[in-house]
C-alpha cells in the first residue's frame, strides 16, 4: 500500500500521526504546507515538511497518496477548494477510520473522509467526499451526508438525516432524526437543530434559532 502525504492542517496531521502508530496500512511519507503557510518549517514529528507547490516532483503520484487536512473553520468552502487543488494534482485521497472508531461495515463513503477516534457512525449510511467526523461524534443510520462536511467533537446527529455540502456542526451540537441540513449550514457550539435548515444559515441555541447568512458561496 503506497504511503500518505498529508496536506493541510498541522494539528489534524498531528492527530493522525498519533492514531495511525504502528498501522501496516497507513504509513505517513511527509507533510505539505502551501508556500505561504510553510513558515521556515522543514520537519514535523520526524517527517519532512515539503512545500505544496512542489510535492509532485519530490513525492509524485504514481508513488504516494494524499489526504487533505483542512477543518472548514472560518471558511467552510476553503475544505472543498482544497481537496479539489490535490485531486488536480492527481493523486488518490485515501479515507482514514480510526481503528478507535466503532463504524458499521456497509457504510459507503467517496475519498478523503476522516473519522477519528472515539466516533460511532450507525449501518446504512452513505457519504460523498472530505467529511471530517472528530472524536466522539454520533452519526446515527441511514444517513445520507455530501461531501466537506466538518463534525466536530460530541455532535451527535439522529437516524436517517439527510445533510447537504460544506456544513459545520459545532462542538456538541445536536440534530434530531429525520432532520435534512441544507447545504451550507452552520450548527453553532451546543445548539439543538429540530427542523430542516435553509442554505447558508447561521443557526444557534437550543431549539436553534437563525442569527445570520454566509454568503461566502455567491
Ligand atoms: C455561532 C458562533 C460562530 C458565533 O457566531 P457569531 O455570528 O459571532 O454570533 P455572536 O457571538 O455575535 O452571537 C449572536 C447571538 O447568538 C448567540 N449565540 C452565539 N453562539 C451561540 C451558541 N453556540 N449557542 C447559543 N447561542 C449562541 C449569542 O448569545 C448572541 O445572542 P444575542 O443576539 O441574543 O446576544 C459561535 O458561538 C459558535 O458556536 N462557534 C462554534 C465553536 C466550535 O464548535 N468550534 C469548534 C472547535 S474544534
Amino acid at each position: 500500500m503506497k504511503e500518505v502525504i498529508l496536506f493541510g492542517s498541522t494539528n489534524l496531521a498531528t492527530m493522525l500521526y498519533y492514531d495511525a502508530a504502528g498501522r501496516d496500512d497507513f504509513k505517513i511519507a511527509c507533510l505539505a504546507v502551501e508556500k505561504a503557510y510553510l513558515r521556515g518549517r522543514t520537519e514535523h514529528l520526524g517527517l519532512p515538511v515539503v512545500v505544496f507547490e512542489e510535492v509532485q516532483d519530490l513525492f509524485p503520484p504514481d508513488e504516494y497518496d494524499m489526504m487533505v487536512l483542512f477543518h472548514g473553520q472560518p471558511r467552510v468552502r476553503e475544505r472543498g477548494e482544497k481537496f479539489a487543488l490535490a485531486k488536480g494534482r492527481g493523486y488518490l485521497l485515501r479515507n482514514y477510520v480510526s481503528r478507535g472508531a466503532d463504524v458499521t461495515p456497509d457504510l459507503t463513503m467517496g475519498e478523503n473522509n476522516i473519522i477519528q477516534r472515539g466516533a460511532h457512525v450507525g449501518f446504512g449510511g452513505t457519504m460523498g467526499h472530505d467529511n471530517l467526523i472528530r472524536q466522539m461524534v454520533y452519526l446515527g443510520h441511514e444517513f445520507q451526508i455530501g461531501s466537506h462536511n466538518t463534525f466536530v467533537a460530541g455532535s451527535i446527529i439522529g437516524g436517517n438525516c439527510t445533510i447537504g455540502d460544506h456544513c459545520f456542526f459545532g462542538l456538541g451540537a445536536i440534530v434530531l432524526n429525520w432532520s435534512t441540513i441544507a447545504s451550507d449550514s452552520f450548527i453553532g457550539a451546543g445548539s439543538t437543530v429540530i427542523k430542516n435548515t435553509e442554505p447558508f444559515s447561521k443557526n444557534v441555541g437550543n431549539p436553534s434559532r437563525i442569527i445570520g447568512y454566509s454568503h461566502e458561496g455567491e
